[in-house]
């Protein structure tokens, strides 16, 4: 019989070897203090010329990027000639003129100050392109990938970019123009496509922070915001225990600062007007105080109103009139700018962002809509769930990352906006759940319908609350119960503005029953909340009694959109304004009453 063969003698183990050396803590050190002082500037360039021998250090570092193939698609341009600069910066000056004006007041006049001058400040402007060409077919993953030959120029520029501020050279990157025009501009072969036009030239000082940083443009992201664990979602710094946002949220909102608050009602004593004279203005001024911690607050601008759109089963039972298509059909009539909030929203300066957090139907090719659904509306909450616990945690947890997102994009005041067919009906079921009314008090004619049609809605939220038995006291579970998706994601748009610590200028009845939850979730979050108005729906007025909050504007408005958190923006800008442009008695010499 076959004999298994000898076995082999084992393998004696080699020596664990130590794994390829990295740098140095010093020259470690350095290469991170190279990434974190890398600026983008575009202000303080100085004459001085760049020599070659310093523009060729900067040029092979850049040619020193990985690339796809490795294709090695870039080239540099440089560019010195004051006619060629002259002209450039005239394209520029154009493209950036027109996207000005696509911009709300307020952003408009943080863009003032970024300008396309260093293309004419500095002494070398570079254009680094790409050619889709070089390589061709034998560059792998090409043909799935088209745009890793842009991505490898661009990588040649981080590579400039650096390089370039170990020599002390400032470089400014100057996005503002239409490609193609600037190809044409340049004289350049029409395959070439350029990535970065970079300004570059010695600099009086670099700043600390991003030109368009804090106080302007945008904020660095916090890394814990972008690092997920094994699944997207599950975030997690590497050491760290993974946390849930919703979670996290809760952890940072804090109440407002009892310092500041105190010395906003000792500055309005103060200021050049009979005391308590801006009646509950008074009130925001110091609540923007407390939230800010500072006295004077910063006015309250940028703004932003998020309408989450979404559809409801409920509308199943007759409780409107209007198909439930509309939904989607508003949301077009949103990103194409021809609804109401859109013209308050121009009228006072804030952006509007349209997000899909349940919609029934397809909302296919909408630019500028942002996808976030959690499901295709909810099922009807007269029969059963509106939606399942997890779904309605991802619904809240889309309101929390909105409005990071915002903030983080720069924004300073949050203001609700919500559109979906029937979402009165699930408004008065929360409404009713938190603050124990009775469903016939609570339950409106939300856009208009008839006696018969009010009965039968009255009485759909009845049955719901009995075969539900909402308990208030698991927010998450009301919301899911009898809830709507755009309910759930306001609720966390105001968790998330408390974490952030911005005001939210809360609309009408769904943003009351949001306010509900999130109070219910994280009590300090309606310190945050700025009720806009008082619609005509008898559940808002219910809402505002058991939040406690006092509607700026009262104007029998029953439309939703945002449109009434949109009409109070000024007035909270306002409150902020008189604290920091009212003086005071002492510093006026005027004389106060005995
Ligand atoms: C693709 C791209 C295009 C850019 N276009 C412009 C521009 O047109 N004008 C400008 O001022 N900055 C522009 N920047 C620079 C960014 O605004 C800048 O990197 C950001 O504010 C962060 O600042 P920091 O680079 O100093 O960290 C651009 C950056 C990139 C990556």
């Amino acid at each position: 019989p076959p004999t298994a063969p000898p076995a082999e003698p084992a393998a004696a183990e080699p020596a664990a070897a130590a794994p390829a050396p990295g740098y140095p803590e010093t020259e470690r050190a350095a290469v991170h203090r190279l990434m974190r002082d890398r600026r983008d500037v575009h202000h303080g360039f100085r004459s001085d010329p760049v020599p070659p021998e310093v523009l060729l250090r900067v040029l092979e570092a850049a040619h020193n990027a990985p690339s796809v193939g490795p294709a090695q698609p870039w080239d540099f341009v440089i560019i010195k000639a004051p006619e060629t600069r002259n002209a450039i910066h005239e394209l520029a000056r154009r493209q950036r003129e027109t996207y000005a004006r696509s911009l709300s007041k307020a952003r408009a006049r943080q863009f003032r100050q970024l300008s396309v001058d260093a293309i004419r400040d500095t002494p070398v402007n570079i254009v680094v392109t790409a050619d889709p060409t070089r390589g061709g077919r034998n560059t792998y993953g090409w043909h799935l990938q088209p745009q890793t030959t842009p991505y490898s120029s661009a990588l040649a520029v981080e590579n400039l970019w650096l390089a370039a501020r170990a020599e002390g050279l400032g470089v400014g990157w100057i996005g503002f123009f239409d490609e193609r025009e600037l190809v044409h501009a340049l004289g350049l072969p029409e395959h070439l496509e350029v990535v970065a036009y970079l300004c570059v030239g010695y600099v009086d000082s670099f700043p600390d922070e991003a030109e368009q940083g804090p106080g302007g443009w945008t904020h660095r992201r916090p890394l814990s915001w972008v690092v997920h664990e094994e699944s997207y979602g599950r975030r997690a710094l590497p050491g760290a225990e993974p946390h849930d946002l919703l979670s996290q949220t809760l952890a940072e909102i804090r109440p407002l600062d009892a310092q500041a608050l105190g010395e906003a009602w000792e500055r309005q004593k103060r200021m050049t007007k009979p005391a308590g004279s801006l009646g509950a203005l008074e009130v925001i001024s110091a609540q923007l105080c407390g939230l800010s911690r500072s006295c004077p607050p910063p006015v309250p601008e940028p703004a932003a109103v998020a309408v989450f759109a979404a559809d409801h089963g409920v509308h199943a039972q007759g409780v409107t009139p209007w198909p439930q298509e509309v939904t989607g059909q508003m949301v077009a009539n949103f990103l194409g700018g021809g609804a109401v909030c859109n013209a308050f929203a121009a009228q006072v300066g804030a952006e509007v962002c349209v997000i899909d957090v349940g919609v029934r139907d397809e909302l296919p090719g909408m630019p500028g809509l942002i996808p976030r659904r959690v499901r295709s509306g909810t099922a009807d909450l007269s029969v059963g769930p509106a939606m399942s616990r997890e779904e309605a945690l991802r619904a809240v947890e889309v309101g929390i990352e909105i409005a990071r997102d915002l903030v983080a994009a720069g924004n300073r005041a949050l203001l609700t906006g919500e559109m979906g067919i029937a979402n009165t009906t699930p408004a008065a079921a929360l409404v009713a759940a938190f603050t124990g009314a009775e469903a016939a008090e609570v339950t409106g004619r939300g856009c208009g319908i008839d006696d018969e049609t009010h009965a039968r809605k009255v009485d759909v939220v009845r049955r719901a609350l009995q075969l539900h038995q909402p308990d208030p006291s698991d927010p998450l579970g009301v919301l899911a119960a009898v809830g709507g998706l755009e309910h759930a994601a306001l609720t966390g748009l105001i968790l998330g503005g408390a974490a952030q610590r911005v005001p939210v200028l809360l609309d009408g009845v769904s943003a009351g029953a949001a306010a509900l939850a999130a109070r219910a979730i994280a009590p300090e979050a309606v310190s945050v909340c700025v009720a806009g108005h008082r619609s005509a729906e008898p559940g808002h007025q219910a809402a505002l009694t058991a939040l406690g909050l006092r509607p700026m504007v009262d104007l029998d408005l029953r439309l939703g959109e945002g449109t009434g958190a949109l009409l109070a923006l000024p007035l909270v800008q306002s409150a902020a304004r008189a604290m920091r442009e009212v003086a005071t008695f002492d510093s006026a010499g005027v004389t106060d009453k005995n």
